[in-house]
């Protein structure tokens, strides 16, 4: 019986041994980072030790801070530990990640301020987290396009942190009320752009721009192209205006139109300038085509109503508008007859259905006449008929 007892013992002894080398028992003690670790995209190839160090395999302190155990690693350290492993080139080889991440941050705005020893700015767990860490395709990731903005904010739109900085804390709420946040609020498909897109993830820019200011170009190429056309081209970039914010601003980029030709130009030009004078005539060109073709669009309406059969007008009003959506992008060459001609193409289409429609509408309208006095006919002719039965009766 004795012997058996000590059998089962030894046994059971042995099965917690053999789990206890599996068994990672820092999470006895530290469940906090255990729970947030299990999401973590490091949760497959790293443990805790892999980055505190320590030994894993006892319940028992001191012994479990032992073997090398690092404890906290501090927010100066952070940096070049998360490098240890992203900027080595051998370990991230399996994994087909790039390498780049700490090279570009130390260029970065952040990055150069943590090299002369603030630690305020941005480091790799403020964007990342140090025990959750998702990938950016994960819908609960500070690093989701959906959520970049608010990562960025946490520091970007707290005023005690940015006032040492003299930095703007309006940026997060002017990217808010631009047309990129909203359109990505609403589910665009399109590629807008959140924080990370026009400053880099990383680095000070994205690749192949160099300046942020001149990021929109990525999206916007036909409208940088007729820019290049422009004599704002050279001169607002030389007179230290970015090239596109000079007129539609950094972050509260808005939805724009003719209104912007009333506004923008005189921030910079006289009143009664070359260039106030082209402001105002392409100003003159937009809104002559806006009001003939809103009139057009008014038009159909009507004869949809009487019912007239309006497929060929309304595929005659897109061609219309579609000429006023094209000059929207030339406009930045500021060449006012180049404008003209396509403004010009949108208004004679917009007159001509009108005209069009009109003339139908008339005929309709006559013909209409013509059949209420056929039935003022008839119905006199029964009346009268009866009248005469009853008369004759
Ligand atoms: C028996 C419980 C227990 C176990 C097991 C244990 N710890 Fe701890 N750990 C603690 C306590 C208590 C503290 C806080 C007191 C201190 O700083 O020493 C702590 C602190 C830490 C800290 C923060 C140190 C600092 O500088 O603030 C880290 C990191 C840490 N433990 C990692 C680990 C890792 C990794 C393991 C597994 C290899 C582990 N611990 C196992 C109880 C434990
Ligand atoms: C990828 C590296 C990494 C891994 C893996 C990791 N940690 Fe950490 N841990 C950090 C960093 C960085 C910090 C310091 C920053 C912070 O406090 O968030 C930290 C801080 C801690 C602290 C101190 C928390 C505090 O608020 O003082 C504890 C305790 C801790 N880790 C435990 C663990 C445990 C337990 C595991 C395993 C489940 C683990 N860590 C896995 C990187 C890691
Ligand atoms: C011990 C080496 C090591 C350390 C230290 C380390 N990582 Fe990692 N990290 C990896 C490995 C390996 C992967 C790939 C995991 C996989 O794909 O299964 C990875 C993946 C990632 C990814 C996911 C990339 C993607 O989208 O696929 C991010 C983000 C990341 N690490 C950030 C960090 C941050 C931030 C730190 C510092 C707090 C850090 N890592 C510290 C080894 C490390
Ligand atoms: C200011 C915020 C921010 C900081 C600081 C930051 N990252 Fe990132 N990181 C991002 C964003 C945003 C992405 C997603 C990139 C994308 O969508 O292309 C990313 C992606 C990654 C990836 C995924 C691999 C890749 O290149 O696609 C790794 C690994 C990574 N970061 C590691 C780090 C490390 C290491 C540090 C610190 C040296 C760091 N990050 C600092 C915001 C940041
Ligand atoms: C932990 C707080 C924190 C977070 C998170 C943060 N920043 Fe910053 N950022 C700062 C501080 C502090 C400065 C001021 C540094 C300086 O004066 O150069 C700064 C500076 C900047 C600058 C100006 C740098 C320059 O070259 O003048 C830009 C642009 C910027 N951050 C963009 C971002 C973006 C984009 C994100 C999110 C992806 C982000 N930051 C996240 C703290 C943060
Ligand atoms: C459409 C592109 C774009 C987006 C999106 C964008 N920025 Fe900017 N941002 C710029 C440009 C352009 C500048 C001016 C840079 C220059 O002149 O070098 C700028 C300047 C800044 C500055 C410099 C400080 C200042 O007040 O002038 C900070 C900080 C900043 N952005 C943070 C952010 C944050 C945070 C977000 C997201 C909420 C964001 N930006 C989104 C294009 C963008
Ligand atoms: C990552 C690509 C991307 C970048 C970078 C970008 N945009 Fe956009 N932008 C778009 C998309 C897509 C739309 C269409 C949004 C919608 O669905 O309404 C848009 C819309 C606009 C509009 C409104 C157009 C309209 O007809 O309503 C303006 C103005 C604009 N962007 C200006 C800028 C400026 C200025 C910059 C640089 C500071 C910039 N964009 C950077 C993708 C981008
Ligand atoms: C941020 C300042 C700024 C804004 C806003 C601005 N311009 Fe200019 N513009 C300039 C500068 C600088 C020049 C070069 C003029 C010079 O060298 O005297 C210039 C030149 C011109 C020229 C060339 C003729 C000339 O006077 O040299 C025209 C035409 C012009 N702008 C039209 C416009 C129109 C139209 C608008 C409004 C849509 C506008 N500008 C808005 C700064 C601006
Ligand atoms: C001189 C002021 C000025 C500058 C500089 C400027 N824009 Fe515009 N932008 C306007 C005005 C005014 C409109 C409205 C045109 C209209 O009525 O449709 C406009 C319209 C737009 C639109 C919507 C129509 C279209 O083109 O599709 C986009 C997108 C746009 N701008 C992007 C840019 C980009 C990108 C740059 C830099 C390469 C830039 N803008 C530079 C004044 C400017």
């Amino acid at each position: 019986m004795k012997t058996i007892s000590a059998l089962l013992a030894m046994l059971a002894l042995d099965l917690l041994g053999s789990a206890a080398q599996a068994q990672n028992y820092c999470k006895i003690c530290h469940s906090e980072q255990e729970v947030e670790f299990r999401d973590s995209v490091h949760r497959e190839e790293l443990s805790c030790v892999s980055c505190h160090g320590g030994d894993a395999s006892t319940s028992e302190l001191p012994q479990a801070h032992t073997k090398g155990f690092r404890g906290k690693i501090t927010r100066t350290q952070i940096p070049a530990f998360c490098a240890g492993c992203h900027a080595d080139r051998e370990q991230m080889r399996p994994y087909g990640l790039s390498t780049d991440q700490y090279a570009l941050y130390q260029t970065s705005g952040h990055g150069r301020k943590f090299a002369q020893g603030d630690a305020e700015v941005a480091i790799c767990t403020d964007c990342h987290q140090s025990h959750r860490i998702l990938s950016r395709d994960h819908p609960q990731s500070p690093i989701h396009r959906q959520h970049i903005a608010a990562t960025c904010g946490h520091c970007h739109a707290d005023a005690e942190r940015m006032r040492p900085y003299g930095l703007s804390v309006g940026v997060v709420a002017d990217y808010e009320a631009s047309v990129h946040a909203q359109a990505q609020r609403q589910g665009s498909a399109a590629r807008l752009p959140s924080c990370a897109d026009c400053h880099g993830s990383h680095g000070a820019a994205p690749p192949g721009v160099g300046d942020v200011s001149k990021v929109c170009m990525h999206c916007h190429r036909q409208t940088r192209e007729f820019f290049h056309l422009s004599p704002h081209f050279k001169t607002l970039a030389a007179s230290g205006y970015g090239e596109c914010a000079a007129c539609h601003s950094n972050h509260r980029i808005l939805e724009p139109g003719p209104e912007l030709w009333a506004s923008t130009c005189s921030t910079c030009h006289e009143a009664g300038s070359e260039a106030a004078r082209t402001g105002e005539q392409i100003l003159a060109l937009f809104s002559q085509a806006q009001a003939d073709v809103a009139q057009a669009r008014e038009t159909i309406a009507q004869a949809r109503q009487v019912p007239l059969a309006v497929e060929d007008y309304e595929q005659r009003l897109r061609t219309a508008s579609t000429y006023l959506m094209e000059a929207g992008p030339l406009s930045h060459t500021l060449d006012a007859a180049a404008v003209e001609e396509l403004t010009r193409k949108s208004r004679s289409v917009a007159q001509e259905l009108e005209t069009e429609i009109h003339e139908k509408m008339e005929v309709f309208e006559g013909r209409r006449l013509v059949v209420a006095l056929i039935w003022l006919y008839l119905l006199i002719t029964i009346l009268a008929l009866q009248y005469y039965k009853r008369w004759s009766r």
